[in-house]
């Protein structure tokens, strides 16, 4: 099975994918963590990529598609989650065909859909811890009280500016996509808003029901 998660910056891709792949034993492939990863470890890749981060535009496709290439060659091309990726039409077209090359496809894609205002507070209170990757929110998802605070650690990409970007970017550039996966894999639309637990729920009955369908 490769599944896409899809949807806006905020709309809880990462937050639904850490549970997502631990539920239907899944590899979750972010690019944007592997973009952070590749920043902190002060690879090139990663310096490159660190002004289009900062300031909320998108890392340019053939930067991200090498990363993706390396992570599916490194750890084979089946039971993937993607999160973030692909995001732009170039990016979508090189992944059908590199998965069709390997004898692979999307199995489906799932959208969460959240409203831009729901989005903006989800951004602005989010925290994600340094030592496991969790990801909070300090009014929605509080982190527990034995994590330490210098742990947590607020995004650049998250304060208004870059926020504001980053949803122009979004509907400029990654909207767009969803009628290209409506015509070439199967698109399957999910309501993100509510608690994390129940949207959990939604995006593992859509799994289930496609388990059950596709034979996956
Ligand atoms: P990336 O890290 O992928 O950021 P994003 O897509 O903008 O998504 P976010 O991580 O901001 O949000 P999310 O949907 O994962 O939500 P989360 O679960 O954290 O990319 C960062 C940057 O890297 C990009 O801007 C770009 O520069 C570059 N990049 C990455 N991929 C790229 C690509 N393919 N091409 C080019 N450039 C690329 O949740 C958000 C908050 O909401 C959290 O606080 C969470 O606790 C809270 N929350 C989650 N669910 C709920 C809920 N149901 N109710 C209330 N709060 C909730």
């Amino acid at each position: 099975m490769i599944l896409i998660l899809f949807g806006p910056p905020g709309a809880g891709k990462g937050t639904q994918a850490k549970l997502l792949a631990t539920a239907a034993n899944l590899r979750h492939v972010s690019t944007g963590d592997l973009l952070r990863a590749a920043r902190a470890s002060s690879a090139p890749v990663g310096i490159e990529a660190d002004r289009y981060m900062s300031s909320g535009r998108l890392v340019p496709d053939y930067v991200v598609n090498r990363l993706v290439a390396d992570a599916l060659d490194d750890e084979g091309y089946q039971g993937v989650l993607f999160d973030g990726y692909p995001r732009t039409l170039e990016q979508a077209e090189w992944l059908l065909a590199d998965l069709s090359d390997h004898g692979a496809g999307v199995t489906a894609v799932v959208s969460l859909r959240v409203p831009e205002e729901d989005i903006v507070s989800r951004l602005s209170g989010r925290r994600t811890d340094s030592a496991t990757g969790a990801i909070y929110h300090m009014h929605f998802k509080p982190p527990p009280p034995d994590v330490p605070a210098e742990r947590l650690v607020h995004r650049d990409d998250d304060r208004p500016e870059a926020i504001r970007k980053r949803l122009e970017v979004y509907r400029d550039e990654t909207a767009p996509l969803e009628a290209y996966f409506r015509e070439n894999a199967r698109l399957i639309e999910v309501d993100g808003v509510g608690e994390v637990d129940d949207v959990a729920s939604r995006v593992g009955e859509a799994v289930a029901v496609l388990r059950g369908t596709a034979g996956v």
